[in-house]
């Protein structure tokens, strides 16, 4: 492993940090490296971060709940080049009212044009010589629907007592409320201090800082701090009703009270999941990792936010069956938030390492039968994905094509070819030599971004060498740089889901139907038998794999989806209550989008009922899931 100077600097900060409460004095943060090879290259910010960069973000807003909105100043530690006048950050809808220099001095600044998908340029004019500002307050308001940020009356809350709010960073969200460079290869430092009307508790993304301070007018006042410089879009803050309780040293969940004891009973596996990460890849260098179980409108199955995992309550199956999502987004805590993709092309670098990765974990806490089936259950969804955007299509392509939505990849490939080419290397390369090579790249890149371009010339430097054999055997540039499946992918084993598949052929020979079989399944094992069902079935079958395996009455909301999904491509009319409860209550993207693509695909049936049910729970989602929902039916 070679000598990495960051790697020293962060050991230092961290024993720093563990000594004070107090934010590290500027000169002794750490300034991450900005990468400027053309692979590096984001085209989703305004910045020019070789001219000039942000460093460090110190927010101090005030949480407004009757005007929906996010309000103060960020002061922005900024590093420039001797020849640059001005710095540019990324806005979107911000309102700004004034920025000044760390003196207090005014600073010219102007808001450039919208640009569709992006926000706005925030141009701010540095001045020169000895007065060249290299610190800058900005004193903004975010918009009321800034697409980062979701506001929750009482009534979408467990609780229904106190308003709720949370912020989702990814992919390009954050400028909706942050004023910084939001690029993932511009790494800041940064602190905050937010303010919420009590009972409320903040949480965020970084170490909270002492005890809230009671404020007058019923205000209070929490901190918090990041002293790892991170990709900008892992800035989080969520604020609610919520509690806190502990899973081990390091863990915690935070919880509505009326979620929180099913919660913590689900998470109990935090800690073994931890010490397995890291037993593989090394320390985990954040300090805490608490999560946060948000209300069911939140959009995704969960969000890597540092030291605060976000996630969805749907994962709650009263059984652990769904904790890989847990795994998931701590193995972030690797491959993502330590080591990040220098732009969004390289998608691959974070979701597919990681779900290699959350693999990896799930076979040390849950065992390898449940760690195969789930390899086998990501196969199939990359044969699904190749089916969809084409075998010979970009689409198919890990390193996305120029121009590419960040948030428009198909999941089967970023996530599931992702790891199906980790898993390819580990059983060419073995076990004995991937996981240390692994480990010695999440090292060498500690806190700094990385791209596919640097992943495979790290991958023939420090492991293939000169060994001319393995390298043609391994296919990478076949596998980051092409479509489709390289020949030499590791194929799942078949024992795996060998009963489940039997019993499917079963049905669909015959319909016949083994409930005792079923009642012995796991989860994964359920959801493949659900997932290979044919795709025409009569409401007596639907009715009769209802009532036999108990589907519309089970509280996995996976094997849930699944049901109803193949019920509403059917037309199944008693399912259509049952969806319309499961759309009213839950907001996640990968459940409800799907739900309504099945109706919509279903002629005047089905787009009756799917009008008529998101007139009613439309006001709910998040703007991420109300924008796919609004394009499916045409709104
Ligand atoms: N980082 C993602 C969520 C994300 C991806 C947000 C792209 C915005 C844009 C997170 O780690 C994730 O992958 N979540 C999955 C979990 C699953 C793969 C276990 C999800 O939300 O479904
Ligand atoms: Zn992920």
């Amino acid at each position: 492993m070679r000598v990495n100077l960051p790697v020293l600097a962060t050991a230092f900060a961290l024993i720093l940090a563990a000594c004070s409460t107090e934010e590290l004095p500027p000169e002794e943060r750490i300034v991450a490296p900005i990468l400027t090879s053309e692979e590096a290259v984001d085209e989703f910010t305004f910045a020019r971060p070789q001219e000039a960069r942000v460093t460090h973000v110190a927010l101090d807003l005030a949480l407004d709940f009757t005007a929906k909105n996010l309000s103060g100043t960020a002061t922005l530690d900024i590093l420039a080049a001797p020849e640059a006048s001005e710095i540019v950050l990324d806005s979107n809808g911000l309102q700004v009212a004034s920025v000044t220099d760390g003196d207090g001095a005014p600073l010219a600044f102007a808001m450039g044009e919208k640009v569709e998908g992006k926000g706005e340029p925030l141009t701010i004019q540095l001045g020169a010589g000895e007065t060249k500002a290299d610190k800058l307050v900005i004193t903004y308001t975010s918009a009321p629907d800034a697409e980062a940020l979701q506001w929750l009356d009482p009534a979408q809350t467990a609780g229904g007592q106190h308003p709720y709010v949370f912020s989702q960073g990814q992919s390009i969200n954050n400028r909706t409320w942050i004023p910084t460079q939001d690029s993932p290869g511009i790494r800041q430092t940064w602190e905050a201090r937010i303010t919420a009307p009590a009972p409320l508790d903040v949480v965020m993304s970084g170490i909270i800082r002492g005890e809230a301070e009671e404020l007058e007018d019923g205000q209070r006042a929490f901190e918090f701090t990041m002293e790892n410089p991170v990709a900008p879009y892992l800035i989080a803050i969520a604020a609610g009703n919520i509690d806190f309780a502990e899973l081990g040293p390091r863990s915690g969940v935070w919880a509505e009270p009326e979620t929180l004891e099913a919660a913590k009973a689900e998470l109990v596996d935090t800690e073994a999941m931890i010490d397995a990460a890291a037993g593989l890849y090394g320390d985990y260098r954040w300090g805490r990792y608490d999560m946060i179980v948000l209300p069911p409108s939140f959009p995704y199955g969960g969000m890597e936010n540092p030291v605060m995992t976000f996630l969805t309550p749907t994962f709650i199956a009263g059984d652990r069956s769904l904790t890989g999502l847990v795994a998931h987004e701590l193995a972030h805590s690797w491959s993502g938030n330590l080591v990040t993709y220098a732009s969004w092309r390289d998608g691959w670098l974070n979701e597919g390492v990681t779900s290699y990765i959350e693999n990896r974990i799930s076979e040390v806490v849950f065992g390898e039968t449940r760690a195969a089936q789930e390899r086998s259950l990501s196969f199939g969804e990359v044969e699904n994905a190749l089916e969809t955007v084409g075998m010979d299509a970009p689409g198919s392509v890990l390193r996305t094509p120029a121009g590419t939505d960040p948030m428009g990849i198909e999941s089967g490939i970023m996530y599931d070819k992702g790891a199906l080419f980790l898993h390819t290397l580990e059983s060419i390369i073995g076990r004995e030599k991937f996981d240390p090579w692994l480990r010695s790249w999440f090292d060498g890149h500690a806190f700094e971004p990385a791209t596919s371009e640097m992943f495979l010339a790290d991958l023939r430097e420090n492991l293939i060498k000169d060994d001319a054999a393995l390298e043609e055997s391994l296919m990478l540039d076949e596998w980051v740089y092409g479509t489709g499946l390289p020949a030499n992918a590791a194929r799942p084993d078949p024992a795996a889901f060998a009963a489940v598949d039997a019993a499917a052929s079963a049905y669909a020979a015959d319909k016949t139907l083994d409930a005792a079989a079923w009642g012995t399944w796991s989860t994964a094992e359920r959801m493949r038998f659900l997932r290979t069902l044919p795709d025409a079935l009569s409401g007596t079958e639907l009715a009769a794999l209802d009532s036999t395996l108990g589907l519309s009455s089970t509280g996995n909301n996976e094997l849930r989806f699944l049901w109803l999904e193949a019920a509403l491509r059917n037309r199944y009319e008693p399912a259509v209550p049952q969806a319309e409860e499961f759309l009213g209550r839950v907001g996640r993207n990968k459940f409800v989008a799907p739900l309504f693509e099945a109706l919509m695909g279903e002629g005047e049936w089905g787009r009756a009922h799917a009008r008529r049910i998101y007139a009613a729970t439309r006001g709910g989602y998040h703007a991420y899931t109300r924008g796919n929902v609004d394009e499916l039916l045409g709104i």
